[in-house]
């Protein structure tokens, strides 16, 4: 494929909110979006990838007053926590901003006022709960009630979880206020309102969206929302895009104590991370925009379609400014066949553990790539598929090809390469090179699961190759060395080419190839050149442990048992033992950790804790930290027989076996058991510790007060 000149690429994914650090879904968003942004610029295409914090919003005000906290000061520790995460797992953003900075402000004041000189703003008068106590207007999310259905009590404002009914906050019986528990009153007051049900909104919107624009899948879903309905009308009405005061947010010009609704603000922070950038580098922003040749994606997950396809684009376009090109939207990760990974539930997978432990990240990246295409569709991080793939594709098909073939470049012939190929492995070579385009269109597609695949097949070929000249033995016969020479070169030169295709996914790997080569691994049209020598080989990837994915999925009140695993381990992995070490303590937070991002009552509902009696407490043999305990949870069998439970729990350094036996104690009942070394752990016991053992030794075991018995759930 001959390379068009030069693309200029403004790429973006999703703005977290600053409310908490990144979990695994926010991780996977990120490598999909740099896996094209590496590819493009390989492909020799100017990109500019940016991401920034989205900082503003009600939730954000009253999480950081209740951490003590500015908003400013706290949005601005969570920002600070995002480097690691982002080093960790290669993600190359050009530039991290936050929405609360200057040239959002600018920005989003600008937009909104080309829209309302355009005609397209409007102001309503409407009624809304206003907490007394707290002297603001409530989010729905922050009323609760009786359902107006079925009366379930504490149900959110704008939908029942026990009959599924949705109504307005104001239906709600008996409302009170989850922040002051005050009775609301419904209060009117002035909001301003883009209107999207405008003629004009409608025709953009209806040619944007079938511009290619979107996929297609995500194109049926928005049409619902643009097509006219049984009535005639679409079903998307105006937005309501202010809040009043006190709101953390950007002031609507000439609209004392009012403020942009945060999904306003957020998209614009595309914008003023790109404008950010463009000032720190000197560049002209404005020049870049106006250029109808720059090209605008966002990555994005299908949770916040509507904002991305139909909002944002009339906000842009109507405002007079270049409207995206495409909006990539993905799936939901889910973790071992469990839960949707959503924005507001980041449990499973926890990123900053999987780099503590030692785990390589291109191993996270590689087998995300090989599950990613370019439908919305979910997928799943299953552990024993991970280990799987990893193992038997990058190690065992990949990085096999060269540590069989390097060390006998260079200790038979000082690291130099053949210079011809025998006709088998020239033909093999060539087909490699061939397959160039068909990777790059798929990578371009964001096809990446059928890239690998593609990539996998060709290093199949390699490996037969390999098989059927087996140098080990070529190595044996002083007579074979030149045709030792020659095998080893082409694998060389293929593994090379398969890096080089590889490169996008596992950006570290490719440049520890071209140090050890020489390559040019960093652009795509480079794959004519043969390698002439090689360095000294150094094993470029470790298996996958299966101990590490156990101690990756430890929950963390089991900790010392994670430590335990990783110890008794004998392989020569980077060491997770050490990894796994407690975090430092920080001795300003409650038990030396910062509490975890809020949660509502349906969270906490999930977990399923109840009494439990330890019938039983014994030592476990090869294991200095775990108790086994039989556990009474007040369940029966099929025949109605009383049913005990197995559980494992790292408190043996506090606690002789026959202290526990007969106590009442808190165990989380619907924890999936886990297969543990020692045999299964069908639930797990509450026990407290300090953030860092080691400063603060002991772990408590909980016990009720007296009267609770086994089995009874604790609300
Ligand atoms: O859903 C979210 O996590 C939002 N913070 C995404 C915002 S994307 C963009 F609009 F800023
Ligand atoms: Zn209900």
């Amino acid at each position: 494929m001959t390379q068009a000149s030069p693309r200029r690429l403004f790429v973006t994914t999703a703005l977290p909110y600053a409310n908490g650090h990144f979990h695994i879904g926010h991780i996977m968003e990120y490598i999909q979006a740099d896996i094209w942004v590496r590819f493009q610029r390989m492909r020799g295409h100017e990109v500019n990838f940016v991401c920034a914090d989205d900082a503003h919003g009600a939730p954000i005000m009253i999480a950081a007053e209740k951490a003590g906290k500015t908003p400013q000061h706290f949005v601005a520790d969570i920002a600070s926590g995002r480097k690691p995460y982002l080093d960790g797992f290669h993600i190359s953003f050009d530039n991290w901003h936050s929405t609360d900075g200057p040239e959002n402000h600018e920005l989003a004041q600008a937009i909104y006022k080309d829209l309302k000189a355009n005609g397209l703003i409007e102001t309503r008068t409407i009624e809304q709960f206003f907490d007394p106590d707290k002297a603001m207007f409530l989010p729905d999310r922050f009323i609760k009630g009786e359902c107006p259905k079925c009366g379930a009590k504490d149900q959110y404002g704008d939908n029942c979880e026990v009959c599924g009914a949705v109504y307005a906050p104001t239906e709600l019986k008996n409302p009170y206020s989850a922040l002051s528990g005050a009775t609301p009153v419904l209060k009117s007051s002035d909001h301003f309102f883009f209107k999207l049900s405008d003629p004009r909104c409608l025709d953009f919107l209806n040619g944007w969206t079938t511009s290619g624009a979107v996929q297609p899948e995500v194109l049926n879903k928005i049409t619902e929302w643009i097509a006219p309905g049984e009535d005639g009308k679409p079903k998307m009405g105006d937005w309501d895009i202010s809040r009043d005061a006190p709101y953390f947010g950007i002031e609507i010009p000439d609209a004392p104590g009012k403020y942009f609704y945060v999904w306003l603000d957020a998209p614009v922070g595309y914008l003023a991370s790109l404008k950010n950038l463009f000032v720190k580098q000197g560049k002209d922003y404005e020049a870049f925009m106006a250029d109808p040749a720059t090209e605008q994606y966002h990555f994005i997950g299908k949770d916040i379609i509507t904002f991305h396809t139909l909002f944002w684009p009339a906000m842009l376009h109507f405002s007079g400014r270049k409207v995206p090109n495409a909006v990539f939207v993905h799936g939901f990760l889910t973790i071992n066949n469990g839960e949707k990974m959503s924005k507001s539930r980041g449990t499973g997978l926890d990123p900053l553990k999987y780099l503590k432990l030692g785990m390589n990240p291109e191993w996270l990246r590689y087998y995300l790539a090989a599950k990613l295409s370019n439908k919305n569709e979910d997928i799943d991080f299953n552990q024993d598929d991970f280990m799987l793939r990893v193992n038997s594709d990058l190690v065992g098909k990949f990085v096999n090809i060269v540590s069989r073939s390097a060390g006998f470049l260079t200790k038979r012939f000082d690291g130099v390469l053949a210079t011809a190929a025998d006709e088998q492995g020239a033909a093999l070579l060539a087909d490699i090179r061939a397959a160039a385009d068909t990777v790059a269109t798929l990578y371009e597609g964001r096809e990446y699961g059928k890239a690998m695949r593609d990539i996998m097949a060709l290093a199949d070929r390699v490996n037969a190759y390999v098989d059927q000249h087996k140098p080990w033995d070529l190595a044996k016969d002083p007579a074979q060395s030149e045709r030792l020479h020659q095998v080893c070169s082409v694998l060389v030169n293929a593994f090379t080419l398969l890096a080089r295709y590889l490169a996008p996914v596992l950006p570290s790997l490719a440049s520890r190839v071209a140090e050890l080569t020489g390559a040019d691994l960093g652009a795509w049209g480079a794959s004519g050149q043969d390698v002439a020598r090689i360095n000294p080989y150094q094993h470029l990837m470790q298996r996958v442990d299966p101990k590490q994915l156990e101690a990756l999925f430890e929950p963390p009140a089991l900790a010392n048992q994670a430590q335990e695993a990783t110890k008794t381990e004998s392989n020569n992995a980077k060491k997770p033992a050490k990894a796994a070490a407690a975090p430092a303590a920080d001795p300003n937070a409650p038990g030396g950790e910062a509490l975890a991002p809020t949660i509502g009552i349906d969270d906490f509902a999930k977990v399923d804790l109840r009494i439990a009696k330890i019938l039983a407490s014994e030592a476990v043999e090869g294991s200095t930290k775990l108790l086994r305990l039989t556990l009474d949870v007040g369940e029966k069998d099929d025949a109605g027989q009383p049913k005990t439970r197995n559980v494992f729990s790292g408190i043996a350094s506090m606690y002789q076996p026959e202290q526990l036996t007969g106590l009442l104690t808190v165990v989380v009942a619907n924890l999936a058991p886990r297969k543990m070394k020692f045999g299964l752990s069908e639930g797990m016991v509450l026990a407290a510790s300090y953030a860092d053992e080691r400063q603060i030794p002991g772990i408590f075991v909980l016990q009720p007060w007296p009267g609770a018995t086994p089995g009874m759930r604790i609300h």
